[in-house]
């Protein structure tokens, strides 16, 4: 480890911080080298990356943008949402899902998680809130869980709806050999510097649909019909502008990056996976629930969050503070977007009874989840997490009878 990195980990004072990333020589070489080619923005490694990620999830495209809020933004647009359409969301989700919707002129519809143990958007209830203007459902791979992607197609294809997908935390998730992003008109994925494939900034839309990528390719550089790398290889001489488009461009250290990481990103996930299978082993026997399970179609996971959720006597804020006391960083994966000021207002304030996604939400603590976590960090965590339960308890009592709650 560098002296810098070991700068920012110490600053940061986590014994087990929730998420961490180690950048491989081969990761430095690759940015390096794009430095010294003297080419910045998107051009020959952007393509390169494109390439590898869409043989990756298994599409025939893929489209390298700025971050997966664009990525997000770019696919509502190409998939037709305008003003006037209503689109399915979960609200158990990063407030970008919401806003992408938001920023087309349509409107998010808010709907329900399946349970406390399976934190995704559940189909049963998406159909509920279908009305006359309902245009699509756009899936969030809630911590990389695939959920109900398969009944969710079907409603789609039998309702007429355009089926997106949010898979911001599915990088390196198949269900039934096939990997999330993939089972709708297009997904959008995040390479934000928390995500499996962290490139710092960065997303990508992946679809099979010539139209849809096109679209993409397009308003990702402000609807002109040339790129600056074209025409600095005297591929074209200048450009008419026929879209009103974003500059929504990757930069090509960062798409090198991303390519290098992507060559380790499966063995990276299996290392998930195992953390993934240890916490639930050694947590089963506490009152709390662990959502999903290990996969039951021999497909691999993303693992990108590891989420509990405490009894409800029990004070998360408590159970947090000890945590915390020891060293351990946790997170709340999230507060629910149809609570938050920007998207309580109407008009989608009108559906918003969401109860099992509130319980969820109050109750959730997403644990440290990364892949070169060693055993023993992991050992404490769980260890930590057995007494903080306790005293949570002791606390949520203390505090409904009364007494004070004691100091963390
Ligand atoms: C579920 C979800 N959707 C969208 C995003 C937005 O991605 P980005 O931060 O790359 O814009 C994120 C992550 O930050 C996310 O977790």
């Amino acid at each position: 480890m560098t002296e810098q990195a070991m700068t920012n980990r110490a600053e940061a004072g986590w014994a087990v911080p929730l998420s961490d990333l180690v950048i491989a020589d081969d990761d430095l070489r690759a940015v390096t080298d794009t430095y010294r080619s003297g080419w910045l923005s998107m051009g020959p490694r952007t393509q390169e990356f494109e390439g590898l990620f869409a043989r990756f999830v298994g599409t025939r495209h893929a489209v390298a943008v700025t971050n997966g809020t664009a990525a997000l933004h770019l696919m509502c647009l190409a998939a037709g949402l305008t003003a006037g359409d209503e689109v399915i969301v979960p609200s158990l989700t990063f407030v970008a899902t919401a806003n992408a919707v938001r920023y087309t002129g349509a409107t998010p519809v808010f709907a329900d998680i399946a349970g406390l143990a399976r934190p995704w958007l559940s189909a049963a209830g998406c159909e509920q809130l279908i009305t006359s203007r309902t245009k699509a459902v756009l899936y969030v791979a809630y911590g990389g869980h695939p959920g109900e992607i398969g009944a969710l197609r079907d409603l789609c294809a039998r309702r007429g709806l355009i089926l997106l997908e949010d898979a911001a935390h599915a990088a390196g998730s198949w269900w039934h050999g096939r990997h999330l992003g993939t089972f709708g008109a297009a997904g959008a994925f995040s390479m934000f510097a928390n995500k499996n494939l962290a490139a710092g900034e960065g997303g990508v839309v992946v679809t099979a649909d010539p139209v849809i990528a096109d679209r993409v390719r397009l308003l990702r550089s402000h609807g002109m019909t040339t790129l600056t790398w074209d025409r600095h290889r005297g591929h074209a001489q200048t450009y008419d502008v026929v879209a009103l488009g974003y500059n929504y461009r990757i930069d090509e250290p960062r798409a090198a990056l991303a390519a290098c990481r992507l060559r380790r990103l499966a063995a990276e996930n299996q290392r998930r996976a195992r953390l993934d299978a240890r916490y639930r082993a050694a947590l089963g026997g506490l009152d709390i629930v662990i959502p999903g399970r290990p996969a039951d179609d021999g497909c691999a996971r993303s693992h990108h969050l590891f989420t509990v959720v405490l009894p409800a006597d029990a004070d998360r804020d408590a159970f947090r503070g000890h945590l915390s006391d020891q060293g351990i960083q946790t997170s709340v994966h999230y507060p629910p977007v149809h609570r938050s000021t920007v998207h309580a207002a109407p008009p989608e304030a009108a559906r918003r009874e969401l109860p099992l996604t509130d319980r969820y939400a109050a109750r959730t603590v997403t644990l440290p989840m990364f892949a070169h976590m060693r055993d023993d960090q992991q050992e404490q965590v769980v260890a930590a997490a057995g007494k903080a339960l306790a005293l949570a308890r002791t606390s949520s009592r203390r505090r409904d009878s009364g007494d004070e709650t004691p100091a963390r």
